[in-house]
């Protein structure tokens, strides 16, 4: 069959996170004062299919500002890495944009793919291998914000050169940032790069339009959550009772995610309750904008010597190529 035959091509290391994990983190976000849940479960296999949509949406500027700045700059990218490099993208999604990074490096040598979202993983690793015949693909399914495997197996392959693009760093809060720069830079050891994505302040109307759209998928995708906390943990959550806000808080520079209760309710889920109030809400997600200045400081604290920095002529998105130090 041709679909195994693809598959046969990569090399794929389980390092997922269990079941129990999801019930625990849910429970614990729950029962806070200010109700959360954690980003990182919007990503099962419908959550990554509406993701895919968000990012073709007219009002989602970054995906095509960050695709336009990664074939711009490709030759620069290829010059400052060298040849035969080993790719490590964190969080690969659907694996497109790394496409455009590999077309024009030197001859790469290899590209491990670490993801949260298993089956999207293995489809995605799969078709990129055949259409890169000469490069090891590895699969790395796990939580990245957790120590990796690999972190302890630097002496195989060549140097390597992080990816994050995406503006993914902007979801995590300004320590967890930190963190990240902190862990990646320990993954890619010394001698290696990084290549990072990141949002842009801007005008809040441009903002706020990203991150809620006219046809409502990302409304979709952000109720999708709780669907798939009735599907995965036995919950009851009436979707038809929380509604999508998007809103800018100036004050911390980010964009915030939330499904709001639209009546008092209660929700169960396995055999825990929780009550909402009408008006409150249960804040999904942040994702912070930055400036470039502000950004390379962060990078700097962590072990990262910021090399050079892109951006659109209209200053909506930044790609930023760092050297471990
Ligand atoms: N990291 C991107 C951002 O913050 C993509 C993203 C993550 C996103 N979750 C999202 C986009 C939810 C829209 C809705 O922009």
């Amino acid at each position: 069959m041709q679909e195994n035959q693809t598959r046969e091509r990569i090399r794929f290391r389980d390092e997922g996170p269990e079941t129990d994990d999801f019930m625990a983190e849910v429970v614990e976000n729950l029962s806070r004062e200010r109700k959360t849940l954690p980003c990182k479960f919007f990503y099962d296999k419908t959550g990554s299919a509406l993701f895919d949509r968000i990012c073709e949406l007219d009002e989602y500027y970054p995906t095509r500002t960050e695709i336009a700045l990664l074939e711009r700059h490709g030759g620069e990218f290829a010059e400052l890495s060298g040849p035969a490099c080993h790719v490590i993208e964190f969080g690969s999604g659907s694996s497109v944009k790394v496409k455009l990074l590999l077309d024009r490096l030197e001859e790469p040598a290899a590209y491990t793919a670490i993801d949260i979202s298993r089956d999207h993983l293995i489809d995605a690793t799969s078709a990129l291998a055949g259409e890169f015949p000469e490069l090891d693909v590895e699969a790395v399914w796990a939580d990245y914000t957790q120590p990796l495997a690999m972190d302890r197996e630097k002496e195989n392959g060549g140097r390597r050169l992080g990816f994050f693009p995406g503006s993914t760093i902007g979801n995590f809060s300004p320590d967890e940032a930190q963190g990240f720069l902190e862990r990646s830079a320990e993954t890619i050891g010394a001698g290696g790069s990084m290549l990072i994505g990141v949002d842009l302040k801007k005008d809040e109307d441009t903002l706020i339009a990203a991150y809620n759209d006219r046809e409502g998928v990302t409304a979709a995708f952000n109720a999708n959550l709780l669907a798939r906390i009735n599907r995965e943990l036995d919950g009851d959550f009436d979707l038809s009772g929380f509604s999508h806000d998007a809103v800018y808080n100036r004050e911390h520079g980010r964009i915030e995610m939330h499904l709001v209760s639209e009546r008092d309710q209660t929700a169960r889920v396995g055999n825990r309750r929780f009550d909402f109030r009408a008006g409150e809400t249960i804040h999904t997600e942040n994702s912070y904008k930055y400036g470039i200045e502000q950004f390379q400081g962060m990078c700097r604290e962590a072990r990262y010597e910021p090399v050079r920095a892109w951006t659109d002529p209209d200053g909506m998105f930044s790609l930023h190529y760092l050297d471990v130090a």
